[in-house]
């Protein structure tokens, strides 16, 4: 088999960042070939010792415009790919399927005038993308980050998510963006205390963003730990905020990480 027939390219990693014991970042090349909305994910490859390779989705951190890959993992205590993968360093080969995929994008919405993006753990990641490229701020009036962690530790991307809007490119949508930390083990100055499940329930989001949830408004992306999308899902929708689908357009997409 030739290397275009394979279904993936090698790429090298060029950075390897540490943020805690069990998260970290990595930054890859990138095939000239290889193309994504933000939003998306990659499958990504590592081959073990014993010289099989194990497949995981990721989503992509960086922006479609971005020369480079990024991505942001967990380290799962005995995971059969991030045990690999976290034992990779500056220079090694990591795999990257050719195609990217994923629903969680813009396009799941024909219409709203606040993008709520609700995140738990690494579930950050594929809002870092969006939030890095154009179409976000051209579609909606208001853009809200909500990020949940355990502990502030934990929080990832601060300095990216501080120095955003102040890129020349984004400097005129400044207004739209709002960021909500939530920290839930811990109290933490600045940010939210309280699942955000919980912080729907008492209504603490919505005083924090100065913006109600309407399905008239209100268009909602979840990603990360798939109890935290079940839950907020049910809560959604007893205020009539629905899962979009392409037969019937609505409220809410999200992706479930596990
Ligand atoms: C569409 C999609 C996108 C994804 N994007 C990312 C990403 O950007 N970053 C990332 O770290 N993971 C992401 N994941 C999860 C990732 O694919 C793997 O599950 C993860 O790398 C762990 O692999 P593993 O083989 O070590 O453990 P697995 O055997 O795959 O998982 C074991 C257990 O670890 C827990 N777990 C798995 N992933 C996570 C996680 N991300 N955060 C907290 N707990 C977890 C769950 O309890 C799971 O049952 C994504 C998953 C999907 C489906
Ligand atoms: N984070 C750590 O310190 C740590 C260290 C080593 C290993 N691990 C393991 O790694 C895995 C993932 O840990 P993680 O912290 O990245 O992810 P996580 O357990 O999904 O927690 C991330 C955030 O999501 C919140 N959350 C979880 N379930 C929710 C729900 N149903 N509704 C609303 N919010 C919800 C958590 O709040 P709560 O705090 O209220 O749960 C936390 O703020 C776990 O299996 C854990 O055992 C974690």
């Amino acid at each position: 088999m030739t290397a275009s027939d394979e279904k993936f390219t090698r790429q090298t990693l060029l950075a390897v960042t540490p943020l805690t014991p069990s998260l970290f970042t990595l930054r890859t090349t990138r095939d000239a070939g290889f193309r994504f909305r933000a939003g998306q994910f990659a499958r990504l490859g590592v081959t073990k010792a014993d010289g099989s390779t194990v497949w995981r989705a990721y989503s992509v951190v960086s922006s479609p415009h971005d020369e480079f890959l990024e991505f942001f993992s967990i380290v799962v205590p005995d995971g059969e790919f991030t045990s690999e993968l976290s034992r990779l360093r500056e220079g090694d080969t990591l795999l990257v399927e050719k195609q990217a995929t994923g629903f969680l994008t813009l396009d799941r919405f024909v219409d709203g005038r606040d993008l709520w993006m609700l995140s738990t753990g690494t579930g950050v990641a594929p809002f870092l993308s969006i939030l890095q490229d154009f179409e976000v701020w051209e579609r909606f009036e208001r853009v809200i980050l909500v990020y949940s962690v355990r502990e502030a530790g934990e929080l990832a991307y601060q300095e990216l998510i501080a120095e955003l809007m102040s890129r020349d490119y984004l400097a005129e949508y400044a207004d739209k963006f709002l960021f909500i930390p939530i920290v839930t083990r811990e109290e933490h100055p600045g940010a939210l205390h309280g699942r955000i499940t919980q912080l729907i329930e008492n209504g603490e989001l919505e005083q924090a963003a100065g913006l109600p949830l309407t399905p008239e408004h209100s268009r909602l992306m979840l990603c990360g730990n798939p109890q935290m999308i079940d839950d907020t899902r049910k809560l959604l929708k007893q205020r009539d905020l629905n899962l979009s689908l392409s037969r019937r357009p609505g409220q809410v997409a999200v992706e479930n990480y596990w």
